[in-house]
């Protein structure tokens, strides 16, 4: 199948990794040009434009930051959309608020084509083994019609009603997480003083029922930040997860929701960006926090 991928940051890039070595030809776009010259040499062919993306794609996959990256993908002289998407299907995989993915499918249809949304949940390994969790929304026959490539992207998908519903269920999926990154920040602060080998400890941690995926996942990584040692990759910025805790909080207050937990644990996550922390990877969250609040005092 000729697929075309506009945004190959870090999810995009992976993306397109996995669906080259399902043996689909892949076209790439991304804003930044090297970013997608760099699948080039895995035999991604590079598109100058998102419009000359979409004219040469039967799918479109888009995976970028925010509403604004959608906008300036799919709109404009040289947008996706630009030249007519009659009979492709787009897959819009960002994580955004629901209201976005609404208004890009009626643009998206005027122009002829489909759209579902499958937001993941699931990092950059998973994304190049096509083991995500797919949180699907879209018309059932667009869905139908994609269950090969879903199926190719995710280890588990879920169809959770029309466009918008992909977008609600992951802000929800992903909020606990988010949250947990801060409330273990606070819980090491309890223990710190204790001085116990940080593998011990998150193996600890993981092993109780308030222990998430996560820390087995990330719990390696994890425990070489505590020690003060963590060098690998960054897979997913604290900068994102506050653009993922502003569009969970605005998402509830546009639902007549106040969100006391979420509203404090982005001030919590702005602290540290204000910091200068906002490009490192999230297991730097719990371990900087437990130090501000021991630093502080309080
Ligand atoms: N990383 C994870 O673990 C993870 C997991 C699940 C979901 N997600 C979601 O996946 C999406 C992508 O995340 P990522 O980690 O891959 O981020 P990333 O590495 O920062 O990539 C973001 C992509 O969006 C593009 N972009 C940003 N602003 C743009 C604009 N104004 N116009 C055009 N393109 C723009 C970037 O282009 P440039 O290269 O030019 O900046 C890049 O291709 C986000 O919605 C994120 O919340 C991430």
């Amino acid at each position: 199948m000729d697929i075309g991928i506009a945004g190959t940051g870090r999810m995009g890039a992976a993306i397109a990794q996995r669906m080259l070595n399902l043996g689909h030809r892949v076209r790439v776009w991304n804003r930044t040009r090297e970013k997608a010259a760099a699948l080039a040499q895995e035999g991604a062919i590079v598109c100058e434009t998102p419009s000359r993306l979409a004219r040469d794609s039967e799918v479109i996959i888009t995976m970028l930051t925010d509403a604004a990256a959608i906008e300036r993908t799919y709109d404009g002289p040289d947008g996706l959309l630009a030249a007519g998407v009659h009979g492709k299907t787009s897959i819009e995989m960002s994580t955004v608020r629901p209201e976005t993915q609404r208004a890009l499918e009626a643009r998206v249809r005027a122009r002829g084509g489909a759209m579902i949304e499958c937001p993941v949940g699931g990092t950059v390994a998973p994304a190049r083994d096509g083991k995500l969790l797919g949180i699907v929304g879209g018309a059932a026959e667009d869905v139908e019609r994609m269950r090969p490539l879903l199926d190719g992207l995710c280890r588990r998908w879920e169809h959770l009603g029309p466009i918008g519903a992909g977008a609600s269920g992951k802000l929800a999926i992903n909020l606990p997480l988010m949250v947990f990154w801060q409330s273990f920040g606070e819980a090491l602060a309890l223990v710190q003083h204790l001085g116990i080998d940080s593998e011990r400890l998150v193996d600890l941690f993981a092993d109780t029922s308030g222990g998430p995926n996560v820390l087995k996942s990330r719990g390696k990584a994890m425990a070489e930040e505590l020690a003060g040692a963590y060098a690998g990759p960054v897979t997913f910025d604290i900068d994102s997860m506050r653009k993922d805790l502003r569009a969970m909080v605005d998402e509830g207050v546009s639902l007549g929701y106040s969100m006391p937990m979420t509203s404090q644990a982005l001030a919590c996550f702005d602290a540290l960006s204000r910091d200068g922390l906002g490009d490192k990877d999230s297991v730097v969250v719990p371990v900087r926090w437990a130090r501000r609040i021991s630093d502080s005092g309080h």
